[in-house]
């Protein structure tokens, strides 16, 4: 999780609420099951799960591997590692915990030589984040970081690009939390970057992401249903025994100095896994690919909105023969408001022969607050300003096919288009989400009070979830070429691609209880839901 301020600070407030509560964890020894170089993984727990959690967990580890791999899945404070390395600079306490259990483990016969070398931190949802703090805090101390259910910085000196040690992420395809697809897709992207840029073997061994088929997120710690986890489709032995297993000992066999067919097994492995992964994630870069382009704009801007392109063509409802002459541009702007933000930008036409020269602007809203923290990475919505088709009638002296095309028009388009998608590249996908999810309830655009310019900067797209729906409405600006303001503009803020993408996935499955807040990230969901976690 890239920051968690928020969290610590809703955690502070439930920790002064509670007396002392004495979590009764102890640091947990697992001694190797078999014979190979020796080393030992540190595998912190996450929030709030109790350490006997990660037994199974530790033992399909060890099952896997070809070493003498010792394992201590350490008691932490409050069972909320985060309270003892809340960032890269203030992991102080969680480093003496973690050092008491390498010498915990010492005393108990692991032969320890070099820590940088032969120790390995891992570490489950919120102990990810605590094992990326730690890694980051104490750079060369430890060989390498195992995050489960978690990830590491999404950018800077601590991304995955840029990680200095040694690192593989782990998701699962039915995690419904933070780390769900749809979040790991950030990673996915800076994985395939280190393929192109530093080749296969560097991002195979070191910089791996995968994400584990039909397992939630409570599978990494069996035993323990973490709130608001999705149902997994695995029973807890195969979900250990053929995926969570041998996916961490792969990765520590590339680490541990084995024999060079032991590591060749491993890439082997990890390819495979890599392989079916790019298969769930491609749809999901994809419709990234369609906010705004060249990826993901939560983390950075572009130059335009693919799905602004597309909105202007439904829009005009041509067809196809006049479609053919409309040259749509579009402009993304990073800002909202200010100097060159979106409320600024005016579209323009311009005939040229027999062709429509269009000039579009678009700006996508982000669930990001100022702590750095969002419940998914796509769009909150995706603000279009367009130009209506009464003006391309006008222009190209044609008339419209489809006539009053609206906003809403184009959302459903977004999740048609979505689940053609899905059904050309993952059918599975699909199935899951019409048996067992939610679907979307369509409502009417509105228009801000007065078709007024600044409010259509100022008010949203509308989202809500219940029990049955996901229900959108557009917000819209809509123009006669004779009225008096902004005549022949269609403004929209339109469903994102990928927010679509991300309810298929995973939040349309899950249950109201515990979704009622999934697009509104309010302190509660945040301490009560499995941020967490
Ligand atoms: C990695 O580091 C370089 C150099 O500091 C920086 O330009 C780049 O943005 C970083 N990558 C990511 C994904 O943050
Ligand atoms: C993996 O990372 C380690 C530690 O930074 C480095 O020594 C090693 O050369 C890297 N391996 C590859 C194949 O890039
Ligand atoms: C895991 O935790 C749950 C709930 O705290 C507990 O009931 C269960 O016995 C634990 N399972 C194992 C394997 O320790
Ligand atoms: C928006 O951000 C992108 C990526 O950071 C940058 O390339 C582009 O120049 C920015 N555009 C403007 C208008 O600032
Ligand atoms: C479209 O925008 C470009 C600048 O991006 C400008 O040069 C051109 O004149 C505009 N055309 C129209 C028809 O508004
Ligand atoms: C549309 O008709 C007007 C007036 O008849 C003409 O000036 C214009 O060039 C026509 N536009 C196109 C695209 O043919
Ligand atoms: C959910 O919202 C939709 C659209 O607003 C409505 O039709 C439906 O009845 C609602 N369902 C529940 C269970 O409230």
């Amino acid at each position: 999780m890239p920051n968690l301020f928020r969290v610590v600070a809703v955690l502070a407030c439930v920790l002064s609420s509670i007396p002392q509560v004495q979590a009764s964890d102890e640091d947990i020894i697992f001694k190797p099951l078999a014979s190979g170089p020796p080393k030992l993984m540190v595998l912190i727990p996450g929030g709030k799960v109790p350490n006997v959690n990660y037994t199974n967990t530790a033992l399909a580890i060890q099952k896997a591997t070809e070493m003498s791999l010792w394992i201590v899945v350490p008691a932490v404070f409050e069972r909320l590692c985060i309270i003892q390395c809340s960032g890269k600079g203030a992991c102080l306490v969680l480093h003496q915990a973690v050092e008491g259990a390498i010498a915990k483990a010492v005393k108990a016969g692991f032969p320890l030589v070099d820590k940088s070398r032969d120790v390995f931190i891992g570490g489950h949802s919120l102990g990810g984040t605590c094992g990326n703090y730690l890694m980051q805090g104490y750079p060369g101390v430890y060989a390498g970081l195992v995050i489960m259910g978690s990830y590491v910085d999404s950018k800077g000196p601590g991304s995955l690009v840029n990680y200095t040690a040694p690192v593989i992420l782990i998701g699962a395809e039915l995690d419904g939390g933070l780390a769900k697809p749809v979040n790991m897709a950030l990673w996915w992207m800076q994985f395939e970057e280190v393929l192109v840029s530093k080749g296969r073997d560097t991002a195979i061994r070191n910089k791996s992401v995968v994400i584990l088929p039909s397992i939630d997120h409570s599978d990494f710690c069996p035993g323990y249903a973490v709130p608001g986890d999705l149902p997994s489709e695995l029973d807890s032995a195969t979900a250990l025994n053929t995926y969570i297993g041998p996916t961490v000992a792969a990765f520590l066999h590339l680490h541990s100095g084995m024999p060079t067919s032991v590591q060749q097994k491993a890439i082997a492995k990890l390819t495979n896994a890599i392989a079916q992964t790019r298969t769930l994630m491609t749809p999901i870069v994809r419709a990234f690919d369609l906010e705004v382009d060249g990826g993901i704009g939560i983390i950075e801007g572009g130059a335009s909105s693919p799905w602004c392109i597309t909105a202007q063509h439904r829009i005009g409802g041509l067809s196809a023969t006049d479609d053919a002459n409309l040259f749509i541009k579009n402009k993304y702007t990073n800002s909202s408001t200010g100097e060159g933000g979106f409320e600024h930008t005016r579209v323009g036409y311009k005939v040229s022969g027999s062709q429509l020269l269009l000039n579009t602007s678009g700006h996508n809203a982000y669930e990001r607050d100022v702590e750095d923290t969002a419940t998914t990475n796509a769009a909150k919505e995706i603000g279009c300003k367009l130009v209506s088709s009464g003006r391309i009638e006008q222009q190209l002296n044609v008339t419209a096919v489809t006539k009053g095309v609206t906003c809403g028009d184009v959302n459903k388009y977004a999740v048609e288009k979505m689940k053609d998608l899905l059904q050309s590249q993952v059918p599975k996908t699909l199935q899951r989400y019409e048996t067992k999810g939610r679907g979307f309830c369509w409502k009417p655009d509105f228009s801000p009070p007065g078709d007024i310019g600044p409010l259509f900067i100022a008010e949203t797209l509308e989202l809500k979830e219940n029990a049955t729906c996901l229900s959108v409405a557009s917000l819209t600006i809509s123009t006669t070429i004779s009225s008096k303001i902004f005549p022949g503009v269609h403004y929209c803020k339109l469903l994102s691609p990928a927010k679509v993408m991300d309810w298929i996935y995973t939040v349309s499955m899950k249950t109201p209880e515990t979704t009622s807040n999934s697009y509104l990230l309010s302190s509660e969901t945040t301490h009560k839901g499995i941020n967490v976690h």
